[in-house]
């Protein structure tokens, strides 16, 4: 075996156990929650229950199945917006982080609940 062909074989292995590593890591439940607290979320959203947002839980049911659900996702956590609490509009807020691993794992988070 050449040097050439041997260096590709290697990059390949390693390539597919860095995959396997990010398909098999679950979501960073301490990691999630801080950045909402961190964040101030809770001031519109729980987990299991309504207030001026939806509850997490009402947003996972919701994107169930839809293939941008990460997309849309991230974007509303990420990019400043106005959403209505009570008939006025205010702005919704972002994440305190610019971390994308942080982002995509909050994300992920609500979509899992
Ligand atoms: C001032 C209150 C308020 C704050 C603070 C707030 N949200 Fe929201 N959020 C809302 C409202 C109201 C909606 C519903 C918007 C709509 O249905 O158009 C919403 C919608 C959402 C949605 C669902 C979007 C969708 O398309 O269904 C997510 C996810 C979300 N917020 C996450 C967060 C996170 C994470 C934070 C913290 C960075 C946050 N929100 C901070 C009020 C708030």
């Amino acid at each position: 075996m050449n040097l050439k062909k041997a260096a590709i074989l290697l990059s390949g292995s390693l390539l597919m156990t860095l995959s396997g590593a990010v398909v098999h890591a679950a979501v960073d439940e301490a990691d999630a929650q801080k950045l909402l607290k961190d964040s101030q979320c809770g001031k519109c959203h729980d987990e299991k229950r309504n207030k001026k947002g939806p509850s997490f839980k009402k947003t996972a049911a919701e994107y169930k199945g839809k293939p941008d659900a990460m997309a849309l996702i991230t974007k509303n956590l990420t990019e400043p917006h106005e959403v209505e609490v009570d008939g006025e509009k205010v702005e919704h807020g972002a994440v305190k982080t610019r971390d994308a691993a942080r982002i995509k794992n909050l994300a992920e988070w609500i979509l899992s609940r």
